[in-house]
C-alpha cells in the first residue's frame, strides 16, 4: 500500500515537473542545470508514445511537446534570428499594426524588421507598420509567366500573417494560395523563406513543430475547438442572446439562395464545423461545387492598399493563353490542378474545360472561430476591422463578376452589419 502510494507521488512529481517545462518554463530547459532538470529522466523526443507503456508514453508526449515548443519559439536554424513566434506571436497567433508599432518603438532591431518584413527586403518599415504584411516570394507554376518579364521565375506579393489559431489542427488547407499540402511542408517553407536558415531542420524537428501546433492550448481559440481536434464533438453555431446576435446568426445557417432574403448568405462559403467550407447551396449563387475551399471575394480586384498590379500570361493544357492583371492572384500562383483538394472537384486538366485563368484572385476561405481576435483580415490585411470586412462584401455583392451573388441581388444594411459583427464576436 505505502509502496504504491509513494510510487504514485513520484509519478505525479515527475509529471508536474515535465508539465511545467511543456508549459513554457524556458529557463529550466535552456540551462538544463537547475535542480529540477537534474532530477528528470532524460526522454528522447524521438520516442514513439504508441510503442510505450502508459507512464513512459506520457513522458514521451511531454518531451515531444517541450521540444516542439522550443523549436517554435526559439530555434533559429542558423538563420536571421527569426523563429515561428516572431510572426505568430501572442494569444492571437498573428501580428497587427498596433503590435508592430509597439515592437518597432521598443526595439528597431526586433527580428520582425528583417528581410521580408522590410519594404523591399533591404530597408524601410512603412508597409509593415501600416498593414502588418510581409513580402512573400512565389515561384510561378508551369503555364504562368509575367507579361512584362517572360523569363522571370517568381513574383513577390505582400500578405498578412494568418493566425495560427485553430488552423494547424483543424484545417487541412494551408496558406492563402493553398500551396502547402501538410504542416511539415509548411514549416520547412517558413524556415527557409522567413528565417533564411543555414542549418537544415531534420524530419523529426519538422514533425515536432507540427505536433506542437496541433496540440498546445495556444493554438485554439476555445476549449471546444481543442476537444474537437482530439476527436470530440464538433463546435456548433452559438445561439446568440440578444435579438441582434440572433439575426446575425441567420446569415450563417445553411439555406438555399433566395434573394432578397439574406438567410444563409455567409454559409454558402463559411459552412461546416470550421465555417470554411462551401455548402450544398453554393452552386447557384457562385458556380462553385460544394466543399470548394477558395473564392474570389473581390479583395485583389479592389486592391484597396494599392499594391503594384502585375500582368500574368496564363496558358492551359491546350495552349490557349489568357492574360490576368492582379496584385495577388492567389491560387493562380499555385496552379489549381496542383491543389489536390480542389483538382478532385474539377474536370480533368487535359479536357481544358476550365481555363486556369478562371481561378485567378481566389484565396483560401479562412475558418472564422475566434475571428474577433485575429484582425487585420483578408489575405492582404486590407480590412482592419470586422466592419471593414462587411463593407468589402457590399463591394463584392455589387461587383458584376457574372455570378448571381455579385450582381446586386443583395446588400448588407447598417443593421445587418451591426448584427453580423455582434454574432461574429461570439465565435
Ligand atoms: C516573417 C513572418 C513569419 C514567420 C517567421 C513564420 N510565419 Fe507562418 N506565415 C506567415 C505568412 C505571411 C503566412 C501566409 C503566407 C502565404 O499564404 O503566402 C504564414 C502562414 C502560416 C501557416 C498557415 C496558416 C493558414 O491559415 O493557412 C502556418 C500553420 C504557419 N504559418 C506556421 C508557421 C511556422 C510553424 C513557422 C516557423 C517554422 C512560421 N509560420 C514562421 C508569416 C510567418
Ligand atoms: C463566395 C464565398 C464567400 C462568401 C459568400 C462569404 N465569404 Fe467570407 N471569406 C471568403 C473568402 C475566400 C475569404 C478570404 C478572402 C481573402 O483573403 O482575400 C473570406 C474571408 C472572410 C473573413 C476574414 C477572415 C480572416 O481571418 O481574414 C471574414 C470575417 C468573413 N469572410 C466573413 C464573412 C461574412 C460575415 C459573410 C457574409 C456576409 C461572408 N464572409 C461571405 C469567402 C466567402
Amino acid at each position: 500500500m505505502t509502496k504504491t502510494r509513494s510510487l504514485f507521488l513520484v509519478t505525479v512529481g515527475v509529471l508536474l515537473a515535465l508539465g511545467a517545462i511543456a508549459n513554457g518554463d524556458r529557463g529550466a530547459v535552456a540551462s538544463g542545470s537547475t535542480d529540477r532538470m537534474a532530477r528528470l529522466p532524460a526522454v528522447d523526443p524521438a520516442c514513439d508514445p504508441d510503442l510505450l507503456p502508459p507512464l513512459r508514453a506520457t513522458l514521451c508526449r511531454l518531451a515531444r511537446l517541450a521540444e516542439g515548443r522550443r523549436l517554435f519559439d526559439r530555434e533559429e536554424f542558423g538563420g536571421n534570428g527569426r523563429t515561428c513566434e516572431t510572426c505568430h506571436s501572442g494569444r492571437d497567433g498573428t501580428i497587427d499594426p498596433r503590435e508592430v508599432a509597439r515592437r518597432l518603438a521598443r526595439d528597431p532591431n526586433d527580428e520582425l524588421f528583417r528581410h521580408d518584413g522590410l519594404d523591399d527586403f533591404v530597408e524601410g518599415t512603412s508597409r509593415i507598420s501600416a498593414d502588418a504584411t510581409v513580402l512573400v516570394r512565389r515561384e510561378l507554376p508551369f503555364g504562368v509567366s509575367l507579361t512584362e518579364d517572360p523569363a522571370a521565375s517568381s513574383v513577390v506579393v505582400a500578405r498578412g500573417v494568418p493566425s495560427t489559431l485553430n488552423t494547424p489542427a483543424l484545417d487541412p488547407a494551408l496558406m492563402y494560395d493553398l500551396r502547402d499540402p501538410t504542416l511539415v511542408d509548411q514549416a520547412l517553407g517558413a524556415i527557409r523563406g522567413h528565417a533564411l536558415n543555414t542549418v537544415p531542420p531534420t524530419r523529426l524537428e519538422l514533425e515536432l513543430i507540427a505536433e506542437f501546433q496541433k496540440t498546445d492550448r495556444r493554438f485554439f481559440s476555445n476549449r471546444t475547438l481543442r476537444r474537437f481536434a482530439r476527436g470530440g464533438d464538433s463546435p456548433r453555431l452559438p445561439a446568440g442572446r440578444t435579438a441582434s446576435e440572433k439575426r446575425g446568426r441567420e446569415f450563417f445557417v445553411d439555406a438555399p439562395w433566395n434573394p432578397p432574403s439574406k438567410k444563409g448568405l455567409c454559409a454558402f462559403c463559411h459552412s461546416g464545423p470550421m465555417l470554411n467550407e462551401s455548402n450544398e447551396f453554393v452552386e447557384l449563387p457562385t458556380g462553385a461545387p460544394p466543399g470548394w475551399r477558395a473564392f474570389d471575394v473581390g479583395v485583389s480586384n479592389r486592391n484597396a492598399l494599392n499594391h503594384p498590379v502585375v500582368s500574368f500570361d496564363v496558358t492551359d493544357a491546350c495552349g490557349t493563353t489568357l492574360t490576368v492583371e492582379s496584385p495577388d492572384p492567389g491560387i493562380l500562383l499555385t496552379g489549381v490542378y496542383q491543389i489536390p483538394m480542389l483538382a478532385a472537384l474539377l474536370p480533368p486538366e487535359a479536357t481544358c474545360q476550365l481555363h486556369p485563368a478562371f481561378f485567378a484572385n481566389m484565396h483560401k476561405t479562412p475558418q472564422l472561430w475566434g475571428v474577433e481576435h485575429t484582425a487585420p483580415y483578408f489575405h492582404d490585411n486590407s480590412a482592419k476591422t470586422l466592419e471593414d470586412v462587411l463593407e468589402q462584401y457590399n463591394f463584392m455583392f455589387e461587383s458584376n463578376m457574372g455570378f448571381p451573388i455579385t450582381d446586386g441581388n443583395v446588400e448588407l444594411t447598417e443593421q445587418d452589419i451591426e448584427d453580423l459583427v455582434a454574432f461574429m464576436k461570439l465565435l
